[in-house]
């Protein structure tokens, strides 16, 4: 094949999905949204049968947007960061520090694949021991691939600020448990934990979201673990009893830092 013809091939499949995803969400999505290399790599995904055709955006935001889609094995969530939006200094001081992301290269390109990955490898570990996040299927560039967390009728689940609970405590302490198990058994710290990053269906807290979840190890651990724990007391504190912050903290990890005053850990 001659190289005019390949890129004749490329540009076309570049086309083809940029028409896809248009039709869909013209308003939203404008033509620099998603860069050609990202529209390439849905094509990718698409004829390897892991999207077989898109469905509208659940969420657009200045990090990624999340879209719901069909596969060949069933409704899927779709992930896209957003190459030249996303807040990469943020995301460059969660990689710097996390010991499993030493040896990646720097550039914004590089930091932005790094953390699709590190979502990936995150929720696969919490999926490991049992905690309820959506199943990563596939990541590639900065695209996650996942099971999509919805009713039986493929609608899905709201975030739970937005969510009405009969048993506000029951839910409460699930949720505290999660966090327990992600730490002590999944070896994370959420790092962004809240009612918009947890979502709420069937009496059922979801965790998703863990782009920034760090290992117990990393230095602001304890601190972003001490954050998480306060931003859910914060939620539900209004609604039900909840246990003093620094209490929980103390009894999910035995880490040196974890006994020093709450107000020494939050400025770590
Ligand atoms: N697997 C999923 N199933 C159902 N809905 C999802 C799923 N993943 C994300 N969503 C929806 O998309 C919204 C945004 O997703 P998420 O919180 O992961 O991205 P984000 O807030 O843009 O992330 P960041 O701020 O790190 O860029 C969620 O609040 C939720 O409503
Ligand atoms: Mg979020």
């Amino acid at each position: 094949m001659s190289i005019e013809s390949r890129e004749h091939g490329f540009d076309k499949q570049i086309s083809e999905m940029r028409m896809k995803i248009k039709d869909l969400d013209a308003r939203k999505v404008k033509d620099d949204v998603f860069d050609d290399a990202t529209l390439f790599a849905l094509y990718k995904l698409v004829q390897k049968g892991w999207i077989s055709s898109f469905g509208g955006p659940i969420s657009t935001g200045k990090e990624s947007n999340v879209y719901m889609c069909d596969s060949d094995t069933g409704s899927v969530a779709v992930k896209i960061y957003l190459t030249r939006t996303a807040n990469f200094n943020q995301m460059q001081k969660y990689i710097i520090g996390d010991r499993r992301f030493t040896n990646i290269k720097k550039s914004r390109q590089d930091i932005i694949f790094a953390w699709t990955k590190k979502e990936f490898s995150n929720l696969s570990r919490a999926k490991k021991v049992g905690l309820p996040v959506p199943s990563p299927l596939v990541w590639t560039r900065n695209i996650l691939v996942m099971e999509l967390i919805a009713d039986s009728t493929g609608v899905p689940y709201p975030q739970l600020r937005s969510a009405y609970m009969d048993e506000p405590l029951a839910v409460y302490q699930a949720i505290v448990e999660y966090v327990r198990v992600l730490y002590q058994e999944a070896h994370l710290v959420h790092g962004d934990l809240s009612e918009f990053n947890i979502l709420y269906g069937s009496n059922q807290p979801w965790f998703i979201d863990m782009g920034q979840a760090v290992t117990p190890d990393h230095p602001k651990a304890i601190p972003l673990l001490l954050r998480d724990i306060e931003n859910i007391n914060r939620y539900f504190e209004h609604t039900c009893d909840t246990f003093p912050a620094k209490d929980l903290l103390a009894e999910i990890t035995d880490h040196p830092l974890a006994h020093l005053d709450e107000q020494v850990i939050r400025e770590l």
